[in-house]
């Protein structure tokens, strides 16, 4: 009898602290490519999300953060509809992940409506800030390798160059950008080779690549082709054609580099990560990361989850808890802090991501691919924001 009353009066407390326990939840929607050609990106956003909650705690004011992790496959309507059901049904205080660039600007209208910040962890198209006043990005966009790419050709002596990107936004930001780098450094782009977004075959553009016979080829592929293009790429013998391959980080990306073999190694990128940076905190994240995932090595995706994750938390401790998202926005913007890819900032006028781009090269240390940074150009801002105003 004595057990039986306690079971029920357990019971009931339970009841009645449910809706007292879901007021003290701030729930972030976090939409990611879980599956689908773009998995690999999910993955490593959500482990580095997870990562940074597990060494800071899940409760930066207070009260406690619930991830509320969403798949949406890497396909724009189920994005929007997954962003409509978290800011319609659970009330979610910010929204993150946005794996490809059509997700992010399908769903950055809702954002607006809504007032929620959507933190940007992937997708990499200059405009996407544009789309929304509540867009924040921790990413990159393509014009920061891009330019810097074409002047480190230029200045070392490369002076004709074909251009391999995927033909989508962030493949055109690093066409133009790299296009227009190598031809104020008094270089030029041959030919500008594009492949489909989805299931690309890269052997039709690599053999015309290889027949225009230019210094360079110089290419960008969404994080997660990269495996595909360097397979082919050796294939077909490019490494052996004396056309010197570049890149930006999204070609030899942490993830994949490892796998993608001696035909990889010497290639420059730029890129604003590589697993190898030399700093004592990035040598903890990479660690971390590996102790939580042993069977993964963190990417660029991984550091930008882990980034978003940071921006928020310090955005909710500027607040004092305030959990609008107007008062969110206005508290990211400007923020600083040091990142495992070195020091970054949120620009306070187009909240999109300032940080370092690395000139890196591929080279086996200690068995493992690795981009290995060479030169640093300091706190790079968008070049394409840069020359769209007034
Ligand atoms: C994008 O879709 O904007 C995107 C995705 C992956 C990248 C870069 C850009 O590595």
């Amino acid at each position: 009898m004595h057990t039986r009353r306690l079971i029920i009066a357990a019971m009931l407390g339970a009841v009645a602290a449910a809706p007292a326990m879901a007021q003290d939840t701030m729930k972030v929607g976090l939409i990611l490519p879980m599956t689908g050609q773009q998995q690999s990106t999910g993955k490593q956003i959500e482990a580095a999300v997870r990562l940074y909650m597990a060494q800071n705690g899940d409760t930066p004011t207070g009260k406690r953060i619930e991830i509320l992790l969403r798949d949406d496959a890497g396909v724009a309507d189920t994005t929007k509809r997954l962003a409509q059901e978290l800011i319609v049904k659970d009330k979610v205080i910010a929204l993150a992940g946005f794996g490809l660039t059509p997700l992010a600007m399908a769903t950055a209208p809702l954002a607006t409506q809504a007032k929620v910040p959507l933190i940007v962890m992937a997708a990499a198209t200059s405009t996407i800030t544009a789309a929304s006043p509540y867009v924040v990005r921790t990413s990159q966009v393509l014009p920061q390798p891009a330019a810097a790419m074409a002047k480190w050709a230029v200045d070392n002596g490369i002076k004709s160059a074909v251009t391999l990107v995927a033909d989508y936004g962030p493949g055109i930001d690093a066409e133009t950008w790299f296009t227009k780098g190598m031809k104020d450094g008094g270089g030029e782009v041959t030919a500008q080779l594009r492949t489909p977004l989805m299931a690309p075959d890269f052997a039709p553009v690599l053999q015309r690549a290889a027949d225009a016979k230019p210094q360079a080829l110089f290419a960008f592929v969404p994080s997660g082709q990269g495996a595909a293009l360097a397979k082919q790429f050796a294939e077909r013998g490019l490494d052996k054609s004396g056309i010197r391959f570049i890149a930006t980080g999204d070609v030899t990306d942490d993830d994949q580099l490892n796998g993608m073999g001696n035909a990889m190694l010497d290639v420059v990128t730029a890129g604003f990560y590589s697993a190898s940076h030399q700093s004592e905190l990035n040598r903890k994240f990479v660690a971390a990361f590996k102790v939580a995932n042993p069977s993964m090595r963190p990417n660029f995706m991984a550091v930008a989850g882990y980034d978003g994750m940071a921006l928020l938390y310090s955005a909710l401790r500027k607040t004092k808890g305030n959990t609008d998202g107007t008062a969110l926005v206005e508290a990211m913007k400007g923020m600083s802090w040091e990142s495992p890819r070195g020091p970054m900032m949120i620009d306070p006028e187009t909240r999109d991501v300032v940080h370092n781009i690395y000139i890196r090269k591929v080279e086996r240390v200690n068995g493992e691919l690795f981009n290995t940074e060479f030169a640093t150009i300091p706190m790079v801002k968008d070049p394409a924001k840069a020359a769209a105003k007034p």
